[in-house]
Protein backbone atom coordinates (compact mmCIF):
# COMPACT_ATOMS: atom_id res chain seq x y z
CA UNK A 1 0.00 0.00 0.00
CA UNK A 2 1.03 3.67 -0.79
CA UNK A 3 3.10 5.75 2.13
CA UNK A 4 0.01 7.98 2.77
CA UNK A 5 -2.88 4.59 2.85
CA UNK A 6 -4.04 5.87 6.66
CA UNK A 7 -4.12 9.60 5.42
CA UNK A 8 -6.78 8.47 2.84
CA UNK A 9 -8.44 5.73 5.28
CA UNK A 10 -8.90 8.71 8.04
CA UNK A 11 -10.35 10.82 4.90
CA UNK A 12 -13.09 8.18 3.96
CA UNK A 13 -13.74 7.53 7.85
CA UNK A 14 -14.39 11.40 8.23
CA UNK A 15 -16.77 11.95 5.65
CA UNK A 16 -19.00 8.97 7.50
CA UNK A 17 -18.19 10.73 10.57
CA UNK A 18 -19.31 13.94 9.39
CA UNK A 19 -22.61 11.94 8.66
CA UNK A 20 -22.99 9.36 11.25
CA UNK A 21 -21.43 8.20 14.65
CA UNK A 22 -23.21 4.62 14.54
CA UNK A 23 -20.17 2.43 15.60
CA UNK A 24 -20.53 -0.96 14.19
CA UNK A 25 -19.17 -4.24 15.64
CA UNK A 26 -20.12 -6.31 12.15
CA UNK A 27 -18.94 -5.24 8.53
CA UNK A 28 -20.66 -7.38 6.20
CA UNK A 29 -19.95 -7.03 2.19
CA UNK A 30 -22.33 -8.04 -0.47
CA UNK A 31 -21.01 -9.59 -3.82
CA UNK A 32 -22.62 -9.76 -6.97
CA UNK A 33 -26.40 -10.10 -6.68
CA UNK A 34 -26.12 -10.34 -2.81
CA UNK A 35 -27.40 -7.02 -2.27
CA UNK A 36 -30.94 -8.22 -1.40
CA UNK A 37 -29.44 -9.71 1.96
CA UNK A 38 -29.13 -5.74 3.25
CA UNK A 39 -32.87 -5.31 2.84
CA UNK A 40 -33.70 -6.17 6.44
CA UNK A 41 -31.19 -3.77 7.68
CA UNK A 42 -32.65 -1.49 10.09
CA UNK A 43 -31.03 2.31 8.45
CA UNK A 44 -28.84 4.50 10.82
CA UNK A 45 -27.39 6.11 7.61
CA UNK A 46 -26.76 5.66 4.11
CA UNK A 47 -23.53 7.14 1.91
CA UNK A 48 -23.40 6.36 -1.69
CA UNK A 49 -19.63 5.99 -2.63
CA UNK A 50 -19.24 9.10 -3.81
CA UNK A 51 -19.90 10.98 -1.50
CA UNK A 52 -17.03 9.19 1.03
CA UNK A 53 -13.74 10.84 0.44
CA UNK A 54 -11.49 8.96 -1.80
CA UNK A 55 -13.53 6.37 -2.35
CA UNK A 56 -13.99 4.32 -5.92
CA UNK A 57 -17.60 4.14 -7.42
CA UNK A 58 -18.23 0.48 -8.56
CA UNK A 59 -18.75 -0.25 -12.40
CA UNK A 60 -19.67 -4.03 -11.81
CA UNK A 61 -23.18 -5.30 -12.61
CA UNK A 62 -25.28 -6.37 -9.79
CA UNK A 63 -23.21 -3.76 -7.31
CA UNK A 64 -25.30 -1.08 -5.85
CA UNK A 65 -22.21 1.36 -4.56
CA UNK A 66 -23.10 2.77 -1.03
CA UNK A 67 -21.91 2.12 2.80
CA UNK A 68 -25.02 1.24 5.17
CA UNK A 69 -24.92 1.70 8.73
CA UNK A 70 -27.97 0.08 10.80
CA UNK A 71 -29.38 -2.66 12.76
CA UNK A 72 -29.49 -6.30 11.68
CA UNK A 73 -31.51 -8.53 14.13
CA UNK A 74 -30.35 -6.84 16.71
CA UNK A 75 -26.31 -6.44 15.65
CA UNK A 76 -24.58 -2.86 14.97
CA UNK A 77 -23.95 -3.18 11.14
CA UNK A 78 -21.69 -1.47 8.70
CA UNK A 79 -22.53 -3.26 5.27
CA UNK A 80 -20.85 -2.51 1.51
CA UNK A 81 -23.85 -2.62 -0.92
CA UNK A 82 -21.25 -3.33 -3.93
CA UNK A 83 -17.21 -4.04 -4.26
CA UNK A 84 -14.31 -3.28 -6.01
CA UNK A 85 -12.84 -5.53 -8.23
CA UNK A 86 -9.38 -5.50 -9.94
CA UNK A 87 -10.78 -6.39 -13.10
CA UNK A 88 -12.26 -2.99 -13.16
CA UNK A 89 -8.50 -1.52 -12.66
CA UNK A 90 -8.67 -0.67 -9.10
CA UNK A 91 -5.68 -0.44 -7.62
CA UNK A 92 -5.16 -2.45 -4.41
CA UNK A 93 -5.43 0.20 -1.91
CA UNK A 94 -8.74 0.85 -3.67
CA UNK A 95 -10.04 -2.73 -3.38
CA UNK A 96 -9.07 -2.98 0.34
CA UNK A 97 -9.46 0.97 1.39
CA UNK A 98 -13.27 -0.35 2.43
CA UNK A 99 -12.33 -2.77 4.72
CA UNK A 100 -9.92 -0.36 6.86
CA UNK A 101 -12.81 2.16 6.78
CA UNK A 102 -15.37 -0.50 7.98
CA UNK A 103 -12.34 -1.50 10.69
CA UNK A 104 -11.92 2.06 11.84
CA UNK A 105 -15.63 2.66 12.18
CA UNK A 106 -15.70 0.28 15.26
CA UNK A 107 -16.43 -3.42 12.72
CA UNK A 108 -14.14 -6.49 14.55
CA UNK A 109 -15.21 -8.95 12.30
CA UNK A 110 -15.75 -8.84 9.00
CA UNK A 111 -18.24 -11.22 6.76
CA UNK A 112 -17.74 -11.52 3.21
CA UNK A 113 -20.11 -12.99 0.34
CA UNK A 114 -19.10 -13.59 -3.62
CA UNK A 115 -20.14 -15.21 -6.19
CA UNK A 116 -18.09 -17.70 -7.42
CA UNK A 117 -17.77 -20.99 -9.96
CA UNK A 118 -18.01 -24.52 -8.83
CA UNK A 119 -14.45 -26.18 -9.30
CA UNK A 120 -15.34 -28.86 -7.30
CA UNK A 121 -18.24 -30.88 -8.80
CA UNK A 122 -19.93 -31.81 -5.92
CA UNK A 123 -20.76 -28.15 -5.32
CA UNK A 124 -24.37 -27.69 -7.02
CA UNK A 125 -24.91 -24.65 -8.87
CA UNK A 126 -27.22 -22.51 -6.62
CA UNK A 127 -25.53 -23.81 -3.32
CA UNK A 128 -24.22 -21.24 -0.82
CA UNK A 129 -20.77 -22.34 0.85
CA UNK A 130 -18.80 -21.54 3.73
CA UNK A 131 -15.58 -20.62 2.53
CA UNK A 132 -13.09 -22.62 4.48
CA UNK A 133 -9.43 -21.18 3.15
CA UNK A 134 -8.46 -19.31 0.17
CA UNK A 135 -5.60 -19.40 -3.12
CA UNK A 136 -4.60 -15.52 -3.83
CA UNK A 137 -4.18 -16.37 -7.85
CA UNK A 138 -4.58 -12.58 -8.58
CA UNK A 139 -1.26 -12.05 -8.67
CA UNK A 140 -1.49 -8.92 -6.55
CA UNK A 141 -0.71 -8.71 -2.77
CA UNK A 142 -2.06 -5.13 -1.27
CA UNK A 143 0.10 -4.73 1.51
CA UNK A 144 2.90 -4.22 -0.61
CA UNK A 145 5.15 -1.66 -0.09
CA UNK A 146 5.42 0.30 3.19
CA UNK A 147 3.36 -1.21 6.10
CA UNK A 148 1.72 1.44 8.15
CA UNK A 149 1.57 -0.41 11.63
CA UNK A 150 -1.28 2.05 12.82
CA UNK A 151 -3.36 -0.38 10.66
CA UNK A 152 -1.66 -3.75 11.13
CA UNK A 153 1.90 -5.62 11.20
CA UNK A 154 3.81 -5.98 8.70
CA UNK A 155 3.92 -10.41 8.45
CA UNK A 156 -0.10 -10.99 9.44
CA UNK A 157 -0.39 -14.22 9.53
CA UNK A 158 -2.71 -16.22 7.50
CA UNK A 159 -2.61 -19.56 9.05
CA UNK A 160 -6.28 -19.06 10.46
CA UNK A 161 -7.72 -16.41 7.38
CA UNK A 162 -11.56 -17.64 7.73
CA UNK A 163 -11.76 -17.56 11.37
CA UNK A 164 -12.33 -21.48 12.67
CA UNK A 165 -14.59 -20.75 15.32
CA UNK A 166 -17.22 -18.69 13.35
CA UNK A 167 -17.14 -21.15 10.87
CA UNK A 168 -17.94 -23.85 13.29
CA UNK A 169 -21.49 -22.10 13.98
CA UNK A 170 -24.00 -24.70 14.82
CA UNK A 171 -26.20 -22.15 11.94
CA UNK A 172 -23.28 -23.44 9.31
CA UNK A 173 -23.83 -27.05 9.93
CA UNK A 174 -25.74 -27.88 6.94
CA UNK A 175 -23.54 -26.03 4.50
CA UNK A 176 -20.85 -27.16 2.74
CA UNK A 177 -17.74 -25.67 2.67
CA UNK A 178 -14.26 -25.11 0.13
CA UNK A 179 -11.52 -23.18 -0.70
CA UNK A 180 -11.81 -20.19 -2.74
CA UNK A 181 -9.14 -19.17 -5.57
CA UNK A 182 -9.22 -15.84 -6.54
CA UNK A 183 -8.20 -14.71 -9.93
CA UNK A 184 -7.61 -11.50 -11.69
CA UNK A 185 -10.66 -11.80 -14.60
CA UNK A 186 -12.72 -10.12 -16.00
CA UNK A 187 -12.46 -13.07 -18.43
CA UNK A 188 -13.55 -16.25 -16.86
CA UNK A 189 -10.88 -19.38 -16.69
CA UNK A 190 -10.25 -21.48 -19.55
CA UNK A 191 -10.97 -25.29 -18.67
CA UNK A 192 -7.20 -25.42 -18.31
CA UNK A 193 -6.79 -23.27 -15.96
CA UNK A 194 -9.90 -24.11 -13.52
CA UNK A 195 -8.11 -28.20 -13.47
CA UNK A 196 -5.11 -26.56 -12.43
CA UNK A 197 -7.20 -24.76 -9.75
CA UNK A 198 -8.97 -27.42 -9.21
CA UNK A 199 -5.97 -29.60 -8.58
CA UNK A 200 -3.60 -26.63 -6.69
CA UNK A 201 -7.33 -27.37 -4.19
CA UNK A 202 -9.28 -24.92 -5.02
CA UNK A 203 -13.38 -25.78 -4.62
CA UNK A 204 -14.42 -22.34 -5.85
CA UNK A 205 -13.08 -19.94 -8.09
CA UNK A 206 -14.35 -16.26 -8.02
CA UNK A 207 -12.78 -12.48 -9.11
CA UNK A 208 -12.96 -11.08 -5.58
CA UNK A 209 -12.44 -11.28 -2.16
CA UNK A 210 -8.89 -12.63 -1.33
CA UNK A 211 -7.51 -8.93 -0.63
CA UNK A 212 -10.25 -8.04 0.66
CA UNK A 213 -9.46 -11.06 3.27
CA UNK A 214 -5.82 -10.45 3.23
CA UNK A 215 -6.54 -7.04 4.81
CA UNK A 216 -8.94 -7.56 7.20
CA UNK A 217 -6.68 -10.51 8.31
CA UNK A 218 -4.24 -7.81 8.66
CA UNK A 219 -6.46 -5.15 10.50
CA UNK A 220 -7.30 -8.01 12.65
CA UNK A 221 -10.96 -8.80 11.66
CA UNK A 222 -12.25 -12.12 12.22
CA UNK A 223 -13.42 -13.39 8.82
CA UNK A 224 -16.75 -15.07 7.43
CA UNK A 225 -17.16 -15.76 3.89
CA UNK A 226 -19.79 -17.18 1.69
CA UNK A 227 -19.79 -17.86 -1.98
CA UNK A 228 -22.79 -18.76 -4.22
CA UNK A 229 -22.25 -21.51 -6.54
CA UNK A 230 -23.19 -19.54 -9.71
CA UNK A 231 -21.80 -21.89 -12.59
CA UNK A 232 -19.95 -25.26 -12.85
CA UNK A 233 -16.63 -24.59 -13.28
CA UNK A 234 -15.40 -27.92 -13.50
CA UNK A 235 -13.23 -27.31 -16.72
CA UNK A 236 -14.55 -30.95 -17.54
CA UNK A 237 -15.45 -32.34 -20.58
CA UNK A 238 -19.39 -31.44 -19.89
CA UNK A 239 -17.91 -27.45 -19.54
CA UNK A 240 -20.71 -25.78 -20.81
CA UNK A 241 -19.49 -21.80 -22.11
CA UNK A 242 -19.99 -19.06 -18.80
CA UNK A 243 -22.54 -16.17 -19.17
CA UNK A 244 -23.11 -13.17 -16.58
CA UNK A 245 -26.90 -14.21 -16.74
CA UNK A 246 -26.62 -17.51 -15.60
CA UNK A 247 -23.94 -15.84 -13.00
CA UNK A 248 -26.61 -13.09 -11.49
CA UNK A 249 -29.47 -15.92 -11.71
CA UNK A 250 -27.97 -17.95 -9.65
CA UNK A 251 -26.31 -16.07 -7.56
CA UNK A 252 -29.82 -14.60 -6.65
CA UNK A 253 -30.73 -18.27 -5.69
CA UNK A 254 -27.95 -18.74 -3.30
CA UNK A 255 -28.37 -15.09 -1.83
CA UNK A 256 -31.32 -16.54 -0.16
CA UNK A 257 -29.37 -19.53 1.40
CA UNK A 258 -26.47 -17.23 2.49
CA UNK A 259 -28.97 -14.71 4.62
CA UNK A 260 -31.30 -17.27 6.29
CA UNK A 261 -27.60 -18.62 6.98
CA UNK A 262 -26.42 -15.14 8.84
CA UNK A 263 -30.11 -14.95 10.08
CA UNK A 264 -29.47 -17.67 11.77
CA UNK A 265 -26.53 -16.75 12.75
CA UNK A 266 -27.13 -13.51 14.28
CA UNK A 267 -30.23 -15.23 16.01
CA UNK A 268 -28.21 -17.65 17.80
CA UNK A 269 -25.71 -15.06 18.88
CA UNK A 270 -22.86 -17.25 17.27
CA UNK A 271 -21.90 -13.67 14.74
N1 LIG B 1 -15.05 -17.74 -12.50
C1 LIG B 1 -14.68 -16.58 -11.92
N2 LIG B 1 -15.51 -15.78 -11.31
C2 LIG B 1 -16.78 -16.17 -11.21
C3 LIG B 1 -17.24 -17.36 -11.77
C4 LIG B 1 -16.31 -18.18 -12.46
O1 LIG B 1 -16.64 -19.26 -12.98
N3 LIG B 1 -18.57 -17.46 -11.49
C5 LIG B 1 -18.89 -16.34 -10.79
N4 LIG B 1 -17.81 -15.56 -10.61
Amino acid sequence: MKADFGKRVAAACGSVRAISDYVPELALVAGTGLAPMLEEIDVAARLPYEEIAGFPVSTAPGHAGELILGELRGRRVVAQSGRFHLYEGWSGDDIVLPVYVMRALGAERYVVTNAAGGLNPELEVGSAVVISDQLNFTGLHPLSGPNDVALGLRFPDMSRAYCPDLRAAKALAHLPTGIYAAIHGPEFETSAERRFLSMAGGDLVGMSTALEVIAANHAGMRVLGFSVVTNSATGGPDQQPDTLEEVLENAAIGAVKIRAAIAAMLDAGEL
